[in-house]
């Protein structure tokens, strides 16, 4: 299918890489598709980006039907702008999409518009290390209509921002609080999707955390309470006794994080031991007792891999290592960060060239 084109006749400003934070600033262009039953997907196209229409019954803005996902562009050390593993968020919006009752999505033409509005973009990818051009495809469905059904009619777009860390803490540890009150998802729900409505569903949990002066939540398990799922906008991890422990994704409560999935790789070929298992929190905190805890960091696209220095559970406050990062964490850390920004082998064969 062609891409049509349509350029800006008044390209912006660009921020500065050192006033960059996360999600404030937007390119220059945005691709979009749009979807009706008797076209499939169709007018693939690159437009300015900026506001659209849309008629205040559309569904999207009633019943939640959205998805969304995150990637991250970098320039590499010869100036080549390159993305992190694209084909496994493509494939995850996709399992987001059939969850969802959104129709699937063609991938290959996924991956040319992103690839051509990351060509005409290219200037837009921040050069300072920890800096990257911030990828987010999503979908909203756009029936105007009242009724609760899947909608006919879908619009899908690549927004792109530069961004630098997701958290103000960057990579120094931050303090997380694990609530029992509040779950995030159940076994037979959406949790192992990027859907909007989970992270609706996590800010009221999320503002009492950081009433308390708190960064993010940790989720436990909704049946029992007791197993460490995931945090806000991360997966996690645990490091006892030299082997690092994150929950397994065969309860589809979690979600299937790239960036999780890439820290298992490296660290088994660092020789680490990997475990996906249940965890729960007392056995945490049964671990830090016996000095047994060594480190605890979170994982994602946004965050890459942030360090935990602080858990509080129901007032036992316990510090990680000190409340430093850890000596594996950021290990991990370099070596994810060395792959993206190509300064080591990407013997993975995780990077994709634009
Ligand atoms: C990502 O890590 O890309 C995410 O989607 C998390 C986020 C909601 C900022």
């Amino acid at each position: 299918m062609d891409i049509r084109i349509v350029k800006t006749g008044s390209p912006k400003a660009k921020p500065k890489d050192n006033e960059l934070g996360f999600g404030q600033y937007f390119t220059d262009h945005m691709f979009v598709m749009d979807y009706d039953a008797a076209k499939g997907w169709y007018d693939p196209r690159i437009v300015p980006y900026g506001p659209f229409e849309l008629e205040p019954s559309c569904m999207v803005f009633h019943y939640g039907q959205a998805i969304f996902e995150g990637m991250k562009a970098y320039l590499n050390k010869d100036g080549e702008a390159v993305v992190f593993r694209p084909f496994m968020n493509i494939k995850r919006l996709n399992r987001s999409a059939a969850r969802l009752c959104i129709p699937q999505l063609d991938e290959d033409l996924v991956w040319e518009g992103l690839r051509k509005l990351l060509t005409i973009e290219k200037d837009w990818i921040p050069k300072t290390e920890g800096t990257s051009l911030y990828i987010r495809p999503f979908v909203i469905a756009t029936d105007p209509n009242l009724g609760v059904r899947p909608s006919h009619t879908y619009k899908f777009f690549i927004i792109l921002s530069p961004v630098g860390a997701y958290y103000k803490e960057g990579v120094k540890p931050v303090k997380i609080y694990v609530t029992d009150k509040y779950v995030r998802a159940a076994e037979g729900g959406v949790g192992f999707t990027k859907t909007s409505g989970n992270y609706a569903a996590s800010l009221y949990a999320a503002e009492e955390a950081a009433k308390k002066g708190y960064t993010q939540v940790l989720w436990l398990d909704a049946k029992e309470r007791r197993y460490v799922e995931e945090v806000g906008t991360m997966n996690i991890f645990f490091k006892i006794d030299g082997t690092l422990i994150t929950a397994p994704l065969d309860r589809g409560t979690i979600l299937g994080g790239v960036t999780r999935d890439s820290v298992i790789k490296l660290a088994e070929e660092m020789g680490c031991r990997v475990e996906q298992r249940y965890l729960s929190i007392q056995e945490v905190y049964d671990a830090h007792k016996a000095g047994r805890l060594e480190e605890v960091f979170g994982t994602g696209t946004a965050a890459v891999i942030s360090p935990v220095g602080l858990l509080n559970w129901n007032d036992n406050i316990i510090e990680i290592n000190g409340g430093r990062i850890g000596e594996v964490s950021q290990k991990l850390y370099d070596r994810i960060t060395a792959i993206q920004y190509g300064r080591e082998e990407d013997k993975f064969g995780w990077v994709e060239k634009i």
